[in-house]
């Protein structure tokens, strides 16, 4: 793999950090249990990141946004996710449902889709998976046929983070069955196009505040100027996004681990048993260090995915699902751990760890299960 150069982040990606972090400490953090509990849209976070340009923060300046590079999306959406999972997702399936568009849209689409995204008007979701491909996204049967100048939509997408709450989707659809892998085509559906509709939330084991629903699409009509990228490129666009995207769940995982490591270490300075602090117990100490240790190298490893995205880097496929798959395997386990410091206040909902370690579960699923990244790198190894 090609040498690259060293990084770090800047003045102005700590300055970055340290803004997004008070915004989520006073505005984003309070209301973290109860968008949980009750599984509600986290309407007050996105009002609080809308606010600061934390909503979407990688859209090009171009196209009315802040233009915040990889490194500093990232940094935005691991502070969110240290505060709140469920509100974290705002930026970055932001990010996910119009990077097909940035990577491969004319400017025509982009001119139209990503101002209003970028102002905080619309949000964006990205529709791969179906109820019968998952794994294997290539099997989708969603199809889309020519129509006059347009074309005609019809199938089922499932899975799809912030359905219903986004205005617009990027779709990808079968348009020549021949051609397998190379017969898929990425278009943009709008929620309000005729003949789209949503299923029931899902009832999830966390991020509860972020819904997931099926998309329908029943003899949806899309005019001219909704395809993005060439026809037949879609499945290489799919996958191309998800090498960026893979380094924001990383982040994502790495800001949910930061949480919970940051309030077992408070509490077991708090708590005392056998007349002394439980952090003066080698035994919690090392249980301590471990988690630390591993978020570190998972925070770097996500950072350096984070220089390869900006770049398009030819070695980002490896980097984005090593980032991803370290990270959330550590976030499951840094979040485990917490719980089990904090003993049987960890088990309950009085106390913020569980909901941590429910809402790390996803990382290890989402954008591609854990299994699918080793084969993404197995495959990228031996290619
Ligand atoms: N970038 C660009 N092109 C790529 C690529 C990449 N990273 N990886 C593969 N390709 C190309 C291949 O070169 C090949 O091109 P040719 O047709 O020219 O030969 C083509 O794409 C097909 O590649 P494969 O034959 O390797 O495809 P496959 O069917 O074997 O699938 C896979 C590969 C890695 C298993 C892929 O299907 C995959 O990543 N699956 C997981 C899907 C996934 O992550 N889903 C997440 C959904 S999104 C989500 O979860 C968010 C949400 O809202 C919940």
């Amino acid at each position: 793999m090609n040498d690259v150069p060293l990084f770090a982040p800047t003045e102005e990606h700590e300055a970055i950090r340290d803004a997004c972090r008070a915004v989520c400490r006073d505005k984003v953090a309070p209301h973290a249990a109860e968008v949980d509990q009750h599984a509600t849209f986290p309407d007050a976070s996105y009002d609080a990141l809308r606010a600061a340009d934390f909503h979407a923060p990688h859209i090009p300046e171009a196209f009315d946004g802040v233009g915040a590079d990889a490194l500093a999306t990232a940094i935005v959406i691991e502070e969110v996710a240290r505060a709140c999972a469920s509100s974290s997702l705002i930026p970055a399936v932001n990010k996910l449902g119009t990077m097909p568009l940035l990577l491969a849209g004319s400017e025509e689409i982009q001119r139209r889709y990503l101002p209003p995204v970028a102002r905080g008007d619309a949000m964006f979701s990205y529709c791969l998976s179906e109820p019968d491909a998952g794994s294997d996204a290539a099997a989708m049967k969603t199809r889309a046929v020519r129509d006059g100048d347009g074309w005609r939509l019809n199938g089922a997408k499932r899975w799809i983070t912030n359905a219903g709450v986004s205005d617009y989707y990027t779709v990808f659809a079968v348009t020549d069955p021949d051609r397998g892998s190379r017969g898929i085509t990425a278009f943009v559906v709008e929620k309000a196009d005729a003949g789209v509709s949503f299923g029931a939330p899902e009832k999830k084991l966390g991020i509860k505040g972020s819904p997931t629903c099926e998309v329908y699409f029943d003899d949806v009509h899309l005019p001219p100027g909704r395809m993005v990228g060439a026809d037949g490129e879609g499945f290489k666009l799919a996958l191309r996004t998800l090498d960026h995207t893979r380094v924001t769940i990383a982040a994502q995982a790495v800001g949910i681990a930061q949480g919970a490591l940051d309030y077992a270490k408070g509490y077991v300075k708090e708590r005392r048993q056998f007349g002394q602090p439980v952090a003066d117990f080698q035994g919690v100490q090392f249980m301590l260090a471990d988690m630390a240790m591993k978020l570190e190298a998972a925070r770097q490893l996500t950072y350096v995915a984070a220089a390869r995205s900006e770049r398009s880097d030819a070695d980002l496929t490896f980097f984005g699902a090593a980032a991803k798959c370290f990270a959330s395997d550590m976030a499951m386990e840094v979040t485990t751990d917490a719980v089990q410091l904090l003993g049987g206040y960890g088990y309950v909902q009085d106390y913020p760890v569980e909901r941590m370690m429910r809402d790390a579960k996803i990382t290890q699923i989402y954008e591609g299960t854990n299994q699918i990244q080793r084969v993404v790198l197995a495959r990228h190894l031996l290619k």
